[in-house]
């Protein structure tokens, strides 16, 4: 296998987790069972799963000069993430409120803080330095013009592009046609096209002559290559304690996969694989399979 490069341009936020068997309605006010705090955001989830399967990872982002930021650059530190292009700013550090029930699920608000600060001219020289940078993924956590000039940057140089649409956002034509690969969960799939993915035509109708992939939760994932041929991949039956990162697991070890040269398909496999794992444990990153538990999985 090739050296797998990999640059995320991302969030990195530090999650504030509150566990209750039920969630309050407006007005409400009930006893929940755990609060934790956790690493987050959905950049930094996706570089931290690609480093633990064994990617050399870059994140491109920006962290507030207070007590969530040093430690969240710690944590990149000490899992041999590159943060030469990690910036810092008086602006704080992106937090996300996260409420998860019973069944796993989460509602979670963020507030991005620094994340929004990130400069699109620092993203750029980033992607144009990094060596043998094979692949760069995004989201929609920070602006998107950042997003954009970060991916004309990655087509330029010849790196695979691959946008994670979550938080759903509307996207320019532009901005979606430097994209080879989309990855949508169902409802970011359903504002994307104008319907829920329930069948083989309408995945095929979606983005006609790119490669996707969506999201389906605890039924797997569907890819979409570019001549319309579909691949399904179930998942694993597990018991979910909570759910949060699950799909940036899944981003980020596709991305490590295409890195190191694994067809698409194996790609999905392994991604699905380490996403089901990652549903059985609390939190988003404390979730993460580690890289000794990846490894029996391919
Ligand atoms: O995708 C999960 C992530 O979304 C959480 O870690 C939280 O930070 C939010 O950004």
């Amino acid at each position: 296998m090739s050296k797998a490069v990999v640059a995320v341009v991302g969030s990195a936020m530090m999650d504030l987790t509150a566990y209750a068997p039920v969630l309050p309605q407006p007005g409400e006010t009930l006893v929940g069972d755990l609060f934790s705090t956790g690493f987050g955001g959905k950049g930094a989830n996706q570089a931290v799963i690609a480093a633990h399967c064994g990617a050399e990872v870059h994140f491109i982002g920006k962290l507030g000069r207070d007590l969530f930021g040093d430690s969240i650059a710690t944590n990149f530190s000490t899992l041999g993430i590159n943060s030469y292009y990690l910036e810092r700013t008086d602006t704080p550090t992106g937090v996300a409120h996260i409420w998860v029930d019973g069944a796993g699920e989460n509602r979670i608000v963020i507030i991005p803080g620094a994340n929004h600060e990130i400069e699109s001219s620092k993203a750029v020289a980033a992607i144009e330095s990094i060596e043998d940078l094979a692949v760069v993924i995004a989201q929609c956590e920070i602006r998107q013009g950042v997003s954009l000039a970060t991916f004309r940057a990655a087509k330029a140089r010849g790196s695979i592009t691959i946008l994670n649409p979550a938080p759903y956002q509307e996207l320019t034509q532009e901005f979606l046609e430097l994209c080879d690969w989309i990855i949508p969960n169902e409802t970011e799939f359903r504002e994307l096209h104008g319907q829920l993915p329930t069948s083989d035509e309408i995945l095929r109708e979606f983005r006609p002559g790119k490669n996707s992939v969506v999201t389906l939760g605890s039924l797997g994932a569907a890819l979409i290559n570019a001549d319309g041929s579909i691949i399904r991949t179930s998942a694993p039956i597990v018991n979910a304690v909570d759910t949060t990162g699950a799909g940036d697991a899944f981003v980020g070890t596709f991305a490590y996969a295409l890195a190191s040269g694994l067809s698409s398909d194996k790609a999905l496999a392994l991604g699905i694989k380490v996403a089901s794992l990652s549903v059985t444990k609390k939190g988003a990153q404390s979730s993460y399979p580690t890289q000794a538990e990846i490894s029996t999985l391919s």
